[in-house]
């Protein structure tokens, strides 16, 4: 069934007069598209999505032992623990139900049994606390981790993991034409923003995704759930000159889209012609490393194209695979070639997922709703329904 409350409709653009006039908005963020159940609280400060708390209870001990994310159990554990999650949320951010003017959570796309449980939690708060309910994109939600205000929770959790780019990025219109890189464990993406919520999508992968990549590589050197950091952590041991060098592939293409099945395949034939004996620490690294860089100059170069083309204001990175310092800082070099380009990067506890993307994508679409338009939301708790493979852009 299609859901009619779901289509958002159209945002004014008067972005920053309507932001100031809705400083005490709070919404609720649940995300469980996959591994990670997480609950947020988000506010608007100056007009700038700000978090109040951020909790993310991850499964990777559990899913470790099977090499992967199980769908069935992550489903189960996200039943067992969004309650607690969420309770913790609302505890940090000393939030009640009464505090919350919304409540917004994943629709799609991720495993259908892992957002049904975060779905099914969100409709019964929103109808027994009667709040309009928002069904947000994962990948929408990535791509606003780029808005969070940076003095939220920031201080707490730490320092970033390096410092490239911008942190703050200008809530306004002046911030568009906007390029993000998608580079997560299911998507691959290069999508052209011209205003808040208006996704063109200018190319993406074909076969496996930039994360999912890392992580089949990550299992054939016998390396830990979840591969990406792995890899990343070897690549950064390597030091000797390189003994592989894997291919680039599409990277001449002329458009926007990747693949990274062949390069994975290069990688295992290469690690399947050295005897076993000869894996040691040093090769693992090599591998990775190469590895590393062959995905970082394909998604490096693709970019630069589509600057060259599109000539935007900004280029953000969204997803898992923008925690990836090879990635974060071969992008900065890259993007300080265009000086009418700025380069922003997420938070590292924003790079991830999380729910506070969620809420930050989910508060700027509600502070442009009507008080008439957000009543109507209410019919989400019993309408909204998870979709797997959502596409960007259709709510
Ligand atoms: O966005 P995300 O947390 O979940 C999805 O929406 O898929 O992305 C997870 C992906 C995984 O494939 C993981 O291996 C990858 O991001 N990842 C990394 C790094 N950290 C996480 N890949 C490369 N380098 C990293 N440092
Ligand atoms: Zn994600």
């Amino acid at each position: 069934m299609k859901c009619l409350h779901c289509l958002f409709p159209a945002i004014p653009l008067e972005w920053n007069q309507l932001m100031n006039s809705e400083k005490s908005l709070k919404i609720l963020a649940i995300e469980t598209s996959c591994d990670d159940t997480a609950a947020a609280i988000v506010t608007i400060e100056d007009g700038v999505p700000t978090v109040l708390s951020s909790v993310v209870s991850s499964q990777i001990e559990l899913h470790r032992q099977y090499g992967g994310v199980v769908p069935a159990l992550a489903a189960r554990e996200h039943v067992k623990n969004l309650v607690p999650v969420i309770d913790e949320a609302m505890r940090m951010a000393d939030a009640g139900p009464s505090d919350l003017d919304a409540i917004a959570v994943t629709r799609g796309p991720g495993l259908i049994p892992a957002l049904l449980a975060g779905v099914s939690g969100a409709k019964a708060l929103a109808l027994a606390w009667q709040k309009p309910l928002l069904g947000i994109h994962h990948i929408e939600g990535h791509i606003y981790a780029n808005f969070i205000s940076q003095k939220s929770i920031k201080s707490e959790i730490g320092s970033p993991e390096s410092d490239i780019g911008n942190w703050k990025l200008e809530i306004g219109n002046s911030c568009f034409p906007l390029l993000a890189l998608v580079v997560s464990g299911g998507h691959t993406e290069l999508v052209l923003m011209r205003d808040h919520f208006e996704y063109e999508i200018l190319g993406r992968t074909r076969d496996d995704a930039a994360g999912e990549a890392f992580d089949k590589v990550a299992k054939m050197l016998d390396l830990p759930y979840p591969g990406g950091p792995e890899v990343a952590k070897h690549a950064s041991k390597f030091k000797d000159a390189e003994r592989s060098r894997f291919p680039r592939p599409m990277i001449d293409s002329g458009d926007y889209d990747f693949s990274f099945s062949g390069l994975k395949t290069a990688v295992l034939y290469e690690i399947r012609k050295t005897p076993e004996t000869d894996r040691d620490e040093t090769f693992v690294s090599e591998i990775c490393h190469a590895f590393q860089e062959a995905v970082v100059d394909v998604l490096v170069t693709k970019t630069k194209r589509a600057i060259e083309e599109f000539a935007p204001k900004t280029l953000v990175i969204a997803g898992g695979v923008s925690a990836n310092t090879s990635l974060r800082e071969s992008l900065s070099t890259m993007a300080a070639e265009f000086p009418y380009t700025e380069f922003t990067v997420p938070e590292l506890q924003y790079s991830l997922d999380n729910a506070a993307m969620i809420g930050s994508a989910a508060i700027l679409r509600f502070a442009h709703l009507s008080t008439k338009e957000r009543d109507t939301f209410k019919q989400n708790a019993i309408d909204l329904e998870p979709d797997a493979n959502l596409p960007l852009g259709d709510k």
